[in-house]
C-alpha cells in the first residue's frame, strides 16, 4: 500500500540544478534533495555552493558542487567533459541562471543580447548534449528550463529579457519532439518572485519611474490576483514536478507559477 506520493519521490535520481547559489534554483536544489535526488550544484560562488552542500547533508541529502560560469563556454564545455567522467549520470537538469539587465530592447547593444543568448540559451544547449547520453543509458531523463512569463507576454523594460527567454522556448519546444521517449524538457515560467533579482528589478524600476520601491511593489501585487509575491520555494514544487516520474507524459509544455497573473489562457 502506498501514500500515492511515491511517484513524486526521486530516490536514484541525480540532479544537476544550475544557478542553485541563490533564489529560484537554491530553493529547487534543496527541494529535489529533500524529495530523495542527489544533488549536484552549479554556480560562480564557490564559497556559497560548499556551504549549501553542507546544509544539504545536514538535513540527510546527498550534494557536490560544481564552479562553472555559464557565461565561459569553452570553459563550461571542459568542465562537463571531466564530469560526465566522474560523476553518476544526471537524470534531472535544471537549466537556470542570472536573469539579463534590464531596459527597453531599441537602445539594447547587440553584445547585450549575445551574452544574455550566450548564458541561457547555448549553455543550456551544451548542457542537454554533454548529459544526453547519460540519460540515456539510465532509461530517464528530465530537463526543466527555469525562464519567465515573458515567454507568453512579453514585459515592458526587460527587453534583452524577453527575446532570449522566446529563443530558449523555442529551442525547447522544438527539442522536445526530438528527444527519444522517457526523456522530457518542460519550461517553468516565473512570475513576480521573492529572490536577490527581484528586489534589483524593483530598485532599478523604482529610480527608472521616480517611485518609492514600496510604491513599486505595490503595483506588482495589484496585477496578480494571489495578492502576493511567490516564494521560490514554490517555483520549485513545479521543477520538482517535471522532474518527477509523475510528470512522465508532459513534454514541451511551459507552465507559469505567477499566482494568475498573465491574462492569456
Ligand atoms: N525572481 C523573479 O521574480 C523572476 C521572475 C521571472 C523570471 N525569473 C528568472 O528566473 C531565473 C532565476 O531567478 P532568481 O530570481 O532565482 O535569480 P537570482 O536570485 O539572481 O539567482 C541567479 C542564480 O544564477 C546564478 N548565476 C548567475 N549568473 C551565472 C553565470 N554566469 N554562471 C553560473 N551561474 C550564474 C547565480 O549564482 P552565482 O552568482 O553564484 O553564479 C544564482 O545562483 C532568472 O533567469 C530570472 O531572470 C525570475
Amino acid at each position: 500500500m502506498t501514500n500515492g506520493c511515491d511517484n513524486l519521490l526521486l530516490n536514484g535520481k541525480h540532479a544537476l540544478v544550475c544557478g542553485s547559489s541563490k533564489g529560484i534554483g537554491r530553493a529547487t536544489a534543496k527541494l529535489l534533495a529533500a524529495r530523495g535526488a542527489e544533488v549536484t550544484l552549479l554556480a560562480r560562488s564557490v564559497d556559497v555552493l560548499a556551504e549549501l552542500v553542507k546544509e544539504i547533508e545536514a538535513a540527510g541529502g546527498k550534494a557536490r558542487a560544481l564552479a562553472a560560469d555559464l557565461d565561459d563556454r569553452a570553459g563550461l564545455s571542459k568542465i562537463l567533459e571531466a564530469f560526465v567522467a566522474e560523476a553518476p549520470p544526471v537524470h534531472i537538469l535544471v537549466n537556470n541562471t542570472g536573469g539579463p539587465p534590464g531596459g527597453p530592447l531599441l537602445a539594447a547593444e547587440t553584445e547585450a543580447m549575445e551574452t544574455a543568448l550566450g548564458r541561457h540559451l547555448f549553455a543550456s544547449h551544451l548542457l542537454v548534449q554533454a548529459l544526453l547520453p547519460g540519460m540515456q543509458s539510465a532509461g530517464y531523463g528530465r530537463i526543466i528550463n527555469v525562464l519567465s512569463t515573458s515567454v507568453r507576454e512579453p514585459i515592458p523594460n526587460l527587453g534583452v529579457s524577453n527575446l532570449t527567454r522566446a529563443a530558449v522556448a523555442s529551442w525547447a519546444k522544438t527539442i522536445s519532439s526530438e528527444l527519444p521517449p522517457g526523456i522530457t524538457i518542460n519550461n517553468v515560467l516565473p512570475g513576480f518572485t521573492d529572490t536577490e533579482r527581484l528586489g534589483s528589478l524593483k530598485e532599478a524600476t523604482a529610480t527608472r519611474l521616480g517611485k518609492s520601491a514600496d510604491e513599486v511593489r505595490d503595483g506588482w501585487l495589484a496585477q496578480i490576483p494571489e495578492g502576493r509575491l511567490a516564494e521560490p520555494e514554490e517555483t520549485a514544487e513545479a521543477v520538482a514536478f517535471f522532474a518527477s516520474p509523475a510528470g512522465a507524459y508532459i513534454r514541451g509544455h511551459s507552465m507559469p507559477v505567477d499566482g494568475g497573473r498573465l491574462r492569456s489562457i
